[in-house]
């Protein structure tokens, strides 16, 4: 292979992760969540609404509370963890107070552990937002308020509206929209809580490959130098 089509072939690969469809099912098309998975402002926002609304029905036990210390993108103190954990170890995940025999009576499902959930999902964020901001009323009127989403499979989804985004007053839709795309970086970032650490190791690593392709190519053109072409 000539070395513009392995280069082309390469660059065709490093977009492919990005080409991966942003539809959540038969040609919805998702919202778009500003998020990023490295501002610690957004991410303990994200936080915030977990713990305050997410955690009453979902857990993310893939979490620690030494986690929400220990990783820089969270850093909150020993005091805020202590805070947020009462009498839970610093050791145990995230997890909810309902049992599942509770929420399965309650809503008929029980509520998915979200600690992998932007990954498990299509459009990861942004799916976790437009869900959110998605409850509407049925225009065919079959699904009761509350249970029709319109980014949901089969428009009828088992969680009760968490943000009262149905009906909402026109004046709190940016604070909600906020809400939920910092719970979308949240949930984002704990699905992979390495991969701010890993892109910068990427960096270098692909940096220092350069440097090292330049020097070799240097000494292969010194070392081929004085040998004739026949
Ligand atoms: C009152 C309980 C309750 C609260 C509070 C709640 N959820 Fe849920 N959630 C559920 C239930 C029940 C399901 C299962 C829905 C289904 O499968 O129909 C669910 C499902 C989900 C799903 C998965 C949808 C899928 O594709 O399977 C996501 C994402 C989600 N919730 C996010 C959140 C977030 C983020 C919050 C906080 C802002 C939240 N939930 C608050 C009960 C709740």
């Amino acid at each position: 292979m000539k070395l513009k089509q392995l280069l082309i072939a390469m660059g065709a690969l490093a977009v492919l992760p990005f080409a991966q469809s942003a539809m959540a099912h038969e040609g919805v098309e998702l919202k778009h969540a500003e998020v990023d998975v490295t501002s610690q402002e957004q991410i303990r926002r994200g936080l915030t609404v977990f713990t305050d609304v997410c955690m009453g029905c979902h857990s993310a036990t893939y979490v620690s509370y030494k986690g929400l210390m220990d990783y820089p993108e969270i850093a909150l103190t020993r005091e805020e963890v202590d805070d947020l954990r009462e009498d839970h170890a610093m050791t145990e995940g995230l997890r909810t107070e309902l049992s599942a025999e509770d929420a399965a009576a309650s809503y008929g499902k029980v509520p998915p552990d979200l600690s992998l959930i932007t990954s498990a999902r299509h459009g990861g964020p942004n799916y976790v937002y437009s869900i959110l901001t998605g409850f509407e009323h049925d225009p065919d009127g079959r699904i009761p308020d509350g249970n029709f989403n319109e980014y949901f499979k089969g428009n009828r989804i088992a969680m009760p509206d968490p943000l009262s985004w149905l009906d909402h007053d026109e004046a709190d839709t940016a604070q909600l929209e906020q809400d939920a795309q910092d719970v979308a970086a949240f949930l984002a970032f704990i699905a992979d809580p390495h991969q701010n650490q890993r892109r910068v190791i990427g960096c270098w690593v692909m940096g220092f490959l350069l440097l090292l392709t330049l020097v070799l190519w240097r000494l292969k053109v010194e070392v081929w130098k004085d040998v004739k072409k026949h």
